[in-house]
């Protein structure tokens, strides 16, 4: 039996495609493995949104690369976002890696493992290191596998990949392409698959996932609140959720979803990035400061307990302190239950990286300390009145303690809690004992 070890790095998108390449490689009669000993074919799979997370992939491969040794039938392949920005000059530079795949080429993974056992056989040197990166979305999806392995408890589905909007700081563009929504059968049949082997919470997927627009079988056109609608009908499933928005892309008829179907959890991950009018210009975002506190009015009248989270980029080129002034007031002003938050990370090949004006690093570290120290603040604040309230929990799995669950609550908090019995899989009340900036602490109520 093969053996293949995947490590993946990045977004929800790259997990759900590092579960599709087990897939196929499941099928293929390959095994998983969490030991990259025994792996007959390693994946690494990459992310490019920040210079750190592309540098990480060139130590990663360095842990493999002396796996060759014990096993010169290894084949380690690279997959992902770093593959497609890089092209040829990645294989150059990647020494250990014998297979590249860009995001949108893993559906060719089984031909590109055999042409290289081929050429090795062969002893065809040229042949023996394959780069396969371009674009396709509907050949990707449509050359997956349609059953699944096992799922988590919590599983993604992709909807979407790619992205038009262009922003200034962003490499998605340049790595995951044009815009392209999955059909809405094939997305509901995959949604039926997944649920059949165990999900009971799907996030759907995409880069810009509202930008979804898709037809029903009358060939009428519809976006994404049609289709939440449609999914949440599936028996078995019990939560919904969808993520990455953007602001502009919250139609009236999504936000409505929110106040009319249970299944659609209370949570809303909707990046602003910056809270000053000229930084959102110079980033080509296609909102301003007050279009997007109007959206989350809308959002807030119609589910009041929603969970708002957010992405922020400090130190983009031209910020001024008055400008993150406005970012620490926007935050003041919209009390997010969770965000992330980052220095601005100049990526070749994209417009922000050519603008005048960049900031220090050292400044942009001085705001991040200040920015994290207020997201940390409210993220507090949302889970403290949790304590001694009873919460619908899921759990997923063990956690790192030993005798712990670990679980979600419907606002995306983490719950932990003790049990004998395997709590996976299940959906509970359960009692929270402490509530803190990472999490909650629960007690299961029998
Ligand atoms: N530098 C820093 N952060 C970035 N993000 C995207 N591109 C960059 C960059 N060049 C952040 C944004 C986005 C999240 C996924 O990563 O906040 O929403
Ligand atoms: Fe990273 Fe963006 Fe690629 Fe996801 S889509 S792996 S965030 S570069």
């Amino acid at each position: 039996m093969p053996y293949v070890y995947i490590k993946t790095f990045g977004c929800q998108m790259n997990v759900y495609d590092s579960g599709r390449m087990r897939d196929i490689l499941l099928q293929q009669g390959y095994e998983q493995t969490e030991d990259p000993e025994k792996a007959d074919v390693i994946i690494v799979n990459t992310c490019h949104i920040r210079e750190k997370a592309s540098d990480r992939i060139f130590s990663e491969l360095g842990l493999y690369a002396p796996l060759k040794k014990a096993n010169p039938d290894l084949i380690i392949v690279v997959a992902g976002c770093v593959v497609q920005a890089e092209g040829e000059e990645f294989l150059r530079k990647a020494k250990p890696a014998d297979i590249a795949l860009g995001p949108v080429s893993y559906h060719l993974l089984p031909e590109k493992i055999e042409q290289v056992r081929l050429a090795r056989k062969n002893g065809n040197k040229e042949q023996s290191r394959l780069l396969s990166a371009y674009f396709d979305g509907a050949e990707k999806f449509g050359c997956l596998p349609k059953t699944f392995g096992r799922q988590n408890a919590c599983a993604y589905l992709a909807i979407q990949e790619g992205c038009d909007r262009f922003c200034s700081y962003c490499v998605v563009p340049y790595t995951r392409g044009q815009e392209y929504s999955r059909g809405s059968a094939e997305i509901l049949s995959e949604a039926e698959e997944i649920i059949r082997k165990g999900a009971k919470d799907i996030t759907l997927l995409g880069q810009n996932v509202n930008a979804w627009h898709g037809k029903d079988e009358s060939g009428k056109e519809h976006t994404l609140g049609w289709l939440l609608r449609k999914v949440a009908e599936l028996d078995g499933l019990e939560r919904l959720r969808f993520v990455t928005s953007y602001p502009s892309d919250m139609d009236d008829d999504l936000i409505a979803v929110f106040g009319e179907n249970e299944k659609i959890m209370p949570y809303l991950h909707l990046p602003v990035q910056s809270g000053s009018d000229k930084v959102l210009r110079a980033m080509n975002r296609r909102y301003t400061r007050s279009e997007y506190l109007d959206i989350i009015g809308k959002v807030k009248a119609t589910r009041p307990d929603i969970a708002i989270s957010s992405d922020f980029i400090v130190g983009f080129a031209t910020e001024t302190d008055k400008d993150f002034q406005d970012t620490l007031d926007l935050v003041d002003e919209v009390k997010f239950a969770s965000s992330f938050s980052f220095k601005y990370s100049p990526r070749a090949g994209t417009v922000g990286a050519t603008l005048s004006g960049q900031v220090p690093e050292e400044v942009k570290g001085e705001r991040l300390t200040i920015l994290q120290a207020k997201l940390q603040q409210y993220q507090e604040e949302f889970n403290a009145p949790f304590a001694g309230k009873v919460v619908k929990v899921l759990f997923e799995g063990a956690a790192k303690q030993a005798g712990e669950y670990v679980g979600h609550t419907p606002y995306m908090q983490t719950v932990t809690a003790q049990s004998s019995d395997d709590l996976t899989g299940k959906l509970l009340d359960v009692y929270i004992t402490a509530a803190g900036l990472n999490g909650l602490k629960g007690k299961i109520e029998f």
